[in-house]
């Protein structure tokens, strides 16, 4: 921490080195005018409740919170918002002005943002597929559903958990269904997107032939510094648009910056400054 006048915010996971949270977060202090300081500490699993009601107590104001962190962070807020209890993952902590902890999730909203604004791909009416059926996927059910997608599939390399994830969230529209890799024999989406964490070891899900439609689009929740191995699919699959998540990295920072600050962050020019 900096200086008793400094308020301090930090993001909490494992591993941590690489991330862009802290680079992000200065870019949007400096452009807002606001003075805070953002870090991001290594924390695994075994130290974060700990480490977290210290970093309170120690005055700190926000945190974030990634991977492993998200499920143990929704259990330590003492409120939550509605989309982090429906996510039951937590990548926000706001210090409230009580002195409890509130706990939102801005990884689903970030995901639409940067879809529908940035990217201008659309997803009322169209079919949609979610490769995966962890944590990623979890996160960005509801906030998918409210833009009235005609379908989404959720396909999982272990089958069960993308059936009891679409059951879960069955209340949210029926057209919601789970399903194995080769459960997508035959079918089309407009838009797939990519939430397991394969990309990270350059691996791909065995996807089958033609699952693309026509001007479809392809999105991988992950980002590097290469296109990655799905964003690479996407373009062999001749993919209208074909992108990473760096822009939904930025953009779910930018509603956590809003939650803590209450002042919206010009995201374009920090997204800008990445891929540049
Ligand atoms: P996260 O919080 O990033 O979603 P997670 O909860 O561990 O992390 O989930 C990882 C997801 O990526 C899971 O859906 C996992 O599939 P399983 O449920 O079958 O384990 C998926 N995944 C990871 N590596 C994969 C690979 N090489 N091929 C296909 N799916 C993979």
């Amino acid at each position: 921490m900096t200086s008793m006048t400094t308020d301090n915010y930090a993001v909490f996971g494992q591993p941590i080195k690489h991330s862009k949270s802290p680079k992000i977060h200065q870019l949007f202090a400096k452009q807002t005018g606001q003075v805070l300081d953002y870090r991001a500490e290594e924390v695994g699993a075994d130290i974060f409740n700990t480490t977290a009601n210290y970093f309170f107590a120690k005055g700190g104001k926000g945190l974030n919170c990634t991977v492993p962190l998200k499920e143990l962070a929704y259990q330590f807020a003492d409120q939550l918002t509605e989309r982090a209890e429906f996510a039951k993952a937590v990548n926000t902590l706001a210090l409230q002005k009580d002195g409890s902890i509130l706990g939102d999730n801005t990884d689903g909203c970030g995901l639409v943002t940067d879809l529908t604004v940035n990217h201008q791909i659309k997803l009322k009416n169209t079919r949609l597929l979610i490769l995966g059926a962890g944590g990623a996927t979890r996160g960005i059910i509801s906030p998918i559903m409210q833009q009235s997608p005609t379908q989404l599939v959720i396909a999982n390399r272990t089958i069960a958990k993308a059936i009891g994830l679409a059951a879960e969230f069955q209340s949210l529209g029926d057209s919601i269904k789970g399903c194995g890799f080769e459960g997508l024999a035959g079918m089309q989406f407009d838009l797939i997107l990519n939430a397991t964490s394969a990309s990270l070891s350059n691996e791909l899900p065995p996807l089958p032939k033609n699952l693309l439609a026509e001007n479809g689009c392809c999105y991988d929740l992950a980002y590097g510094n290469e296109p990655t191995a799905f964003v690479r699919w996407g373009i062999e699959n001749n993919a209208l648009k074909s992108v990473d998540g760096l822009g939904m990295l930025v953009e779910q920072a930018a509603e956590a910056f809003y939650i803590w600050r209450g002042i919206r962050p010009d995201t374009q020019a920090v997204i800008n400054s990445f891929s540049l």
